[in-house]
């Protein structure tokens, strides 16, 4: 039995819920983990029975509607202090911007942006609040223990880091003692991360927590009551759930996680071939 096959059945509440895999590893001082973990999981065989076992999730009765909760914002396409407009960069050149950006008062205490990681042209893009201590020190996000548990969520879909997905945060730079950022911060990051967005045009955008639900939907309701609903941003399709460090205090939730990533997976694969009946 493939690695795969065996995380999705821990996924899916066969075994015990999502453990960290690598757990009892030292941690390599500035060596990204994942990949290794991951990329032998990844093997076309067994896609198709990631489908089979997709059932024990419902699907909602019916259809809620797409839920858009705010009118189009004007573009804010100026970074404060900068006289360029994010909205004109390329990749390379917003990479850059983001790592000279002195346009809030994270940057004091930064040791350096966080930009984001994975795979430039992604079915998925995933968005978390902000860099912790292992990703301020190794300028990747979701290196920490949380990114472990983020890896097996992406395994368990059969994906993983850098592989059809995309990493990135509602802010580049740490906050320090990883409180949660503030509006205004987040306000000050988000044209960045909008111009992400642009350029990497996604598949389907999964919000892990209230950070990145009030970075791009502005919505600031309870996790619990936006979790399971479908969003759309930009006209891509956005699934709202929990962030894997909540995960890692409130096991019980992980199987709702799960269910926020099927259903992400199905509005990929609806999007994907809509001319399918699923
Ligand atoms: N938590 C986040 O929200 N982002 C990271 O990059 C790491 C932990
Ligand atoms: Fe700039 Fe964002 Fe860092 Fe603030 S958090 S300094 S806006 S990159």
């Amino acid at each position: 039995m493939s690695l795969s096959r065996e995380q999705m059945l821990v996924e899916m509440g066969v075994a015990p819920l999502w453990v960290l895999r690598d757990q009892a590893k030292p941690q390599a001082a500035g060596v990204a983990p994942e990949a290794p973990a991951v990329a032998p999981a990844v093997a076309p065989a067994v896609a198709a029975p990631a489908i089979d076992v997709e059932p024990p999730v419902r699907a909602p009765v019916q259809a809620p509607p797409l839920a858009t909760p705010e009118a189009p914002r004007a573009r804010p396409v100026m970074v404060a202090g900068s006289a360029i407009a994010v909205d004109a960069l390329d990749w390379p050149e917003l990479k850059a911007q983001v790592a000279g950006c002195r346009a809030c008062g994270l940057c004091e205490q930064r040791r350096q942006a966080v930009f984001g990681v994975g795979d430039q042209n992604p079915d998925w893009l995933f968005i978390g609040e902000g860099p912790g201590a292992d990703e301020d020190v190794q300028g990747e996000p979701f290196v920490g223990q949380a990114g472990k548990l983020l890896d097996n969520m992406l395994a368990a879909l059969d994906i993983s880091r850098g592989n059809k997905v995309y990493i990135a945060n509602a802010v580049k730079c740490r906050p320090p003692g990883n409180r949660t950022p503030e509006a205004a911060e987040m306000a000050a990051c988000w044209p960045y991360l909008e111009r992400q967005i642009a350029l990497l045009k996604p598949k389907i955008i999964v919000l892990l927590g209230k950070a990145a639900v009030h970075a791009v939907l502005h919505d600031d309701k309870s996790l619990a009551s936006l979790r399971g609903k479908p969003f759309e941003y930009a006209g891509i399709p956005v699934v709202v759930t929990y962030h894997p460090a909540y995960l890692l205090r409130n096991l019980p939730d992980k199987s709702k996680a799960w269910e926020d990533l099927l259903l992400a997976r199905r509005t990929l694969r609806e999007r994907a071939t809509p001319e399918l009946p699923f």
